[in-house]
């Protein structure tokens, strides 16, 4: 039997998508971990045993020793690739025979590095993701069974997740629903789907799925061109006590209110079955509880109250109270 958990970002990136990663790794029992969308453009940043580890291409369940592999929705990026290979290992992490690349992923070549590179429109993240998909989808693109330095990581998708009796996968999405290149603000978006059709594109048959994280930040960050934050000078609090620069490119995030009607969207088009609203003790410090609904700012006096809206609101979306976790960084492991 197949099945297979997926875990979504519902906003725009930075959510705490490696973390929920890291714990059901650490405690539910995955023969895989799978990365299904996106290329180094995304950042994973985790504490394993006090050590921040930040993972671009690999998959988070790799720290625990289960076979982790790049699908094919992925676009990847070698010398990023053996780069992290190196970081995990002197992080005391066993890399051998456990880490894989599908082998008709995409790669992102120095062409494509160097066209992202003179981007001005969008605010890329630079590693080359755009155009490595663009070359995909042109029919131009290079496959990283056409990589001699990838061939010892290749691995059969279909065989490997079809041909055994027992396979229960983690899958790992990257980015999030605002930065979709379908549902996202065009053409301010990733180029790949963050959504739960861009894990099935990895040879994950709907069928297997069991249960879908959406994983949510209690206030929104956004990097990128668009003006997105606010002239409220707490946002600029929120970025410092948050910690809000890019995992990847160290760039400021801009921080905004959270958008109950963007996250309804994202929990019903995902299938969402569970949530996790990550950041509580960010709004705690500056003492200012706020969310955008139905485009309307409602403030709240304390979180107490905030929390009871969101129980209230998410349960019309489906999401019950014993299906949604509210998490701080002191959860840190
Ligand atoms: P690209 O994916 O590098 O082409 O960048 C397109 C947009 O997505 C830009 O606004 C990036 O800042 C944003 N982006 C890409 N990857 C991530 C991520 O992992 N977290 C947050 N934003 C991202
Ligand atoms: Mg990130």
């Amino acid at each position: 039997m197949i099945t297979a958990d997926i875990i979504v970002d519902l906003q725009y990136g930075d959510c705490a998508k490696g973390k929920v990663a890291y714990h059901l790794c650490k405690n539910k029992k995955y023969s895989h971990a799978l990365r299904y969308n996106g290329g180094c453009n995304a950042g994973h940043t985790i504490y394993h045993n006090g050590v921040k580890i930040v993972t671009h291409h690999i998959p988070i369940g790799l720290v625990f020793g289960i076979k982790s592999i790049i699908g094919p929705g992925c676009v990847l990026d070698p010398d990023q690739f053996f780069k992290e290979l190196k970081e995990l290992e002197s992080a005391g992490i066993k890399t051998k025979n456990k880490i894989f690349i599908a082998q008709n992923t995409h790669v992102i070549t120095p062409e494509c590095k160097e066209e992202d590179g003179k981007d001005t429109k969008i605010g890329t993240t630079k590693r080359g993701n755009g155009p490595a998909y663009k070359n995909k989808y042109g029919r131009t693109g290079i496959r990283a069974e056409s990589v001699p330095a990838l061939k010892p990581y290749l691995i059969d998708l279909y065989k490997e997740f079809h041909g055994k009796k027992d396979v229960s996968i983690l899958c790992e999405g990257a980015q999030g629903f605002g930065l979709d290149i379908d549902w996202g603000d065009y053409p301010f978006v990733t180029s790949s789907h963050c959504t739960v059709g861009g894990a099935i594109l990895n040879a994950i048959p709907p069928k297997a799925i069991r249960d879908v994280w959406g994983v949510a930040k209690i206030y929104e960050t956004y990097v990128g061109s668009k003006q997105f934050e606010t002239n409220d000078p707490i946002f600029a609090k929120i970025r410092e006590y948050g910690e809000e620069y890019g995992a990847t490119t160290g760039r400021p995030r801009q921080c905004n209110w959270m958008n109950m009607d963007l996250l309804q969207q994202a929990i019903r088009m995902n299938g969402v079955t569970k949530v996790v609203l990550s950041k509580m003790d960010v709004l705690r410090k500056v003492s200012r509880w706020a969310v955008f609904d139905k485009k309307k700012k409602i403030e709240f006096k304390k979180e107490e109250d905030m929390k009871k809206f969101i129980r209230t609101r998410l349960a019309t979306f489906g999401i019950t109270n014993k299906n949604l976790y509210f998490s701080e960084r002191k959860d840190r492991i």
